[in-house]
């Protein structure tokens, strides 16, 4: 029994690798893809989410761009991390040329998304894995197409420390009113943050066995790690690359590979030194009514073992 996805990214090295788990996991159908300003501007996640698909071979799946930025705030990036076109290291092959073109579809991202419930046999779930604009836009401006969402699945927060500021991780830093927006919208949602996906780290052992793949793709996505992990170094002393976004495609690929839990999430939107940081209640200190589910754990070896097969059946 397949699970149908969309996912929704801001490519970025590590979302690279979560269009690549959803595309090429047994357990999922990749219905669409939606591109959101994150870790670079639009234009660039949009032709990176393309680039990734073609490489992979994966031409019939349609992307379409969203927002170009958070609800009530300047756009803040990351080219730190990813590199001055998001995805730094390879060279871009042109997603408009070639025997696998992925060309980008004129719908907005919300549209798209309606279309695409809208044909569904069944209710579709978002893997969201950038800030979550796209997808506070469409509970907000289409509402009646929330019972068409299976669920909602972002990587993103922290039930420990940040990574933009002390207290805040990046996507939900960038855009924490969208965040509020969907906590508050009722649909059910799971945070994959910080906590857990520091433990998807790509050691040497990873990239070998990666690399050892041997396709088109596999060699790409080593030239993305060589330079997600050499970023991830000179700014956080994380040789290791952290590869953050595949973990939330795990969720529903292969949900014994993260351990979530019900419990109470808030985002804070007006703290001076604390905006975009995300509230756990893991202890019920606030005697508020749960409504949501955040990962607390991740099979590691699991969880590599998943995108290894995943990205071995792309080209
Ligand atoms: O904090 C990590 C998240 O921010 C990941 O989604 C990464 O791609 C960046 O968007
Ligand atoms: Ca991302």
């Amino acid at each position: 029994m397949t699970v149908p996805v969309i996912v929704d990214c801001d490519p970025g090295h590590d979302d690279v690798f979560a269009l690549w788990f959803a595309a090429g996991h047994p357990s999922l159908e990749l219905l669409a893809v939606t591109t959101v300003g994150g870790n670079v501007p639009l234009e660039h996640t949009s032709r990176n989410a393309r680039v990734a698909l073609s490489v992979a071979g994966v031409v019939d799946v349609p992307v379409a761009a969203g927002a170009r930025g958070p609800l009530a705030r300047e756009l803040s990036t990351a080219e730190w991390i990813h590199g001055e076109n998001g995805l730094g290291g390879p060279e871009l092959p042109d997603p408009d040329a070639g025997p696998t073109p992925v060309p980008l579809d004129p719908r907005s991202a919300t549209e798209l998304i309606a279309d695409t419930l809208a044909e569904a046999s069944e209710p579709v779930a978002i893997i969201a894995t950038g800030p979550i604009t796209n997808v506070a836009v469409l509970l907000r401006d289409r509402p009646d197409l929330a019972p068409r969402i299976r669920e909602v699945v972002w990587m993103g927060g922290s039930t420990e420390r940040g990574n933009a500021t002390p207290y805040a991780e990046f996507n939900a830093w960038v855009d924490p009113e969208a965040l509020d927006l969907v906590l508050q919208s009722g649909i059910r949602f799971t945070m994959v943050g910080l906590n857990v996906t520091h433990r998807a780290l790509v050691t040497s052992r990873v990239r070998e066995r990666l690399a050892a793949i041997g396709t088109r793709t596999a060699g790409f996505g080593d030239e993305l790690l060589e330079f997600f992990c050499r970023t991830n170094d000179e700014v956080f002393g994380m040789p290791d690359g952290p590869l953050h976004d595949p973990v939330a495609v795990a969720v529903l690929a292969d949900p014994d590979a993260v351990e979530i839990v019900r419990t109470r999430l808030d985002v804070e939107l007006i703290g001076s030194e604390t905006v975009g940081a995300t509230s756990v209640d893991l202890d019920g200190m606030l005697a508020r009514e749960p409504n949501a589910f955040v990962a607390v754990g991740l099979d590691v070896e699991r969880f590599w073992a998943d995108v290894e097969a995943a990205v071995a059946r792309l080209a």
